[in-house]
């Protein structure tokens, strides 16, 4: 298959063979972080930006690496040290950035729809790092990946997503990635964080998470995106724990072969039991090694060869 994508905004824009080819290329690229020497010359010659509005550790980190392990030039910016602090906006950051020449810029935003914004304005191919309570691509293809891995397919596959779904680019694009690639996905959490219209996305709601899991084949569960909620969204965080932390009691309800999965940062003892998440089930350390065999696979698509850049 040609790959010819200029840019990786979000799960809406891609369409079923290209999420199978990005998967299949990050399995191929996997092996090179498995060898003693975690380098070849792939993307020798180009610039690669990281500019980074929020915190992050796994994305960051694993697009570093995976530029590194390419052989990539790369180059951080981070919104408190650059010169957005002295008013400029967006839009001329990221055509300085392009001005020099840069092959590839990977953004994390507040904004939802920043990337998209800047992927008009650019030559580079811009990949997103999370915008805003949008969309956040390259986690879930690593989600995806990680349940291939491990069940073989996604099809078919009964996935429950447990949490704060409003405020999580996380849970939008896992919903519209295994949907797209044929798994069924549930979503349970406080209808206060449950977005209207999650139907629409494919999904169904269901107030009991016991309701949710129970014949799941994978358990994602979410952290409350605290830094988003503008309103008293739920009563406490012991509650919010009884109702909707999966903890061993919860557990014993579920398949015996069920994937945990959570991306991280984790807040053990809310969302999530400390027991849990280093449990056999969980496969919390594989989503984040995955992380980096498809970041590798994204920049190689996106800058490794020769493309259209009319496309996309
Ligand atoms: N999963 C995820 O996006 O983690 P970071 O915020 O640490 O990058």
């Amino acid at each position: 298959m040609q790959f010819n994508k200029k840019d990786i905004l979000d799960m809406e824009s891609l369409s079923f063979d290209e999420i199978q080819f990005i998967l299949d290329t990050a399995d191929k690229m996997k092996e090179i972080s498995q060898r003693p020497i975690k380098k070849v010359p792939t993307l020798r010659g180009k610039t690669i930006i990281h500019f980074f509005y929020e915190a992050s550790t796994r994305t960051k980190t694993s697009f570093d690496i995976a530029a590194k392990r390419l052989s990539a030039d790369c180059f951080s910016l981070s919104a408190t040290t650059s010169s957005v602090v002295k008013g400029e906006t967006l839009i001329d950051t990221a055509k300085n950035l392009d001005a020099m020449n840069s092959d590839v810029i990977i953004i994390r935003h507040s904004a939802s729809g920043a990337p998209h914004l800047i992927a008009k304005n650019v030559k580079a191919s811009i990949i997103n790092a999370g915008d805003g309570m949008h969309e956040h691509p390259t986690q879930a293809l690593l989600d995806l990946m990680t349940v291939r891995e491990k069940k073989g397919k996604i099809e078919t596959l009964k996935l429950a997503i447990i949490g704060d779904i409003s405020h999580s680019r996380v849970a939008r694009s896992n919903i519209i990635g295994f949907k797209k690639l044929g798994a069924e996905v549930k979503v349970s959490g406080p209808p206060a964080m449950i977005p209207k219209g999650i139907e629409s996305l494919g999904a169904t709601y269901t107030f009991d998470m016991s309701e949710a899991i129970s014949d799941a084949d994978i358990i994602m569960m979410l952290r409350i995106q605290k830094e988003r909620l503008s309103d008293f969204s739920y009563p406490s965080d012991r509650e919010y724990s009884r109702l909707y932390g999966l903890s061993m009691d919860k557990l014993k309800y579920t398949k015996k072969d069920v994937l945990i999965m959570h991306p991280g940062p984790v807040n053990r003892g809310l969302e999530i039991s400390p027991e849990i998440a280093d449990s056999d089930s969980s496969v919390i350390l594989d989503q984040v090694e995955n992380g980096v065999a498809v970041r590798m696979a994204l920049l190689y698509l996106v800058a490794g060869g020769v493309r259209n850049v009319d496309s996309n």
